[in-house]
């Protein structure tokens, strides 16, 4: 059974996963209007990754005789300056949810719920495959700069990331 403290803590956690989504899925309309087409599948395939991190909360809180909250959510922004800006977007979110979940994991074990902290540890390692992924896309963008034949590859390069995203997200 869920202590009410580690109910709450999961709760927040399903609000950032769905507001991760909803922020993602945003980006990949907006990448899609540009043209960015590489871009916008990545990005959709990550807001439906956020859902389904979303959704093993919303599950695992239920079975463990809690109760899932599911949050209404703000509107995300809807217009972008650049891929590069989006990127450092991301990387900045995946850093803020990586230290957001470290804080449920110590709930956890401040309140000795050892099942809750190995459930956790998926999203640990997780996290660690995103910020490393979205610094390798901030790094790229860093590199291309303004060059526009290097922003065409790189977009086109994104489509090849999305399978090991996509497999991970499973
Ligand atoms: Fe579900 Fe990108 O954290």
């Amino acid at each position: 059974m869920l202590s009410k403290k580690i109910e709450k803590a999961l709760n927040t956690q399903i609000e950032l996963e769905a507001e991760s989504s909803n922020y993602y899925l945003a980006m990949a309309s907006w990448a899609e209007s540009e043209g960015f087409n590489g871009a916008a599948e990545f990005l959709y395939t990550h807001s439906d990754e956020e859902r389904t991190h979303m959704i093993k909360l919303v599950r695992f809180i239920n079975e463990r005789g809690g109760k899932a909250i599911i949050p209404a959510l703000k509107a995300p922004a809807t217009k972008f300056k650049s891929l590069s800006e989006i990127f450092d977007i991301i990387l900045k979110h995946e850093i803020l949810v990586t230290s957001e979940i470290n804080k449920v994991v110590d709930a956890c074990l401040s309140d000795k719920d050892y099942t809750t902290h190995n459930f956790m540890q998926w999203y640990v390692s997780e996290q660690l495959e995103e910020e490393s992924l979205a610094k390798l896309n901030v790094d790229r963008l860093r590199l291309i700069g303004d060059d526009k034949g290097g922003m065409y590859l790189f977009d086109r390069d994104l489509a090849t990331l999305i399978p090991t995203a996509s497999k991970k997200a499973k």
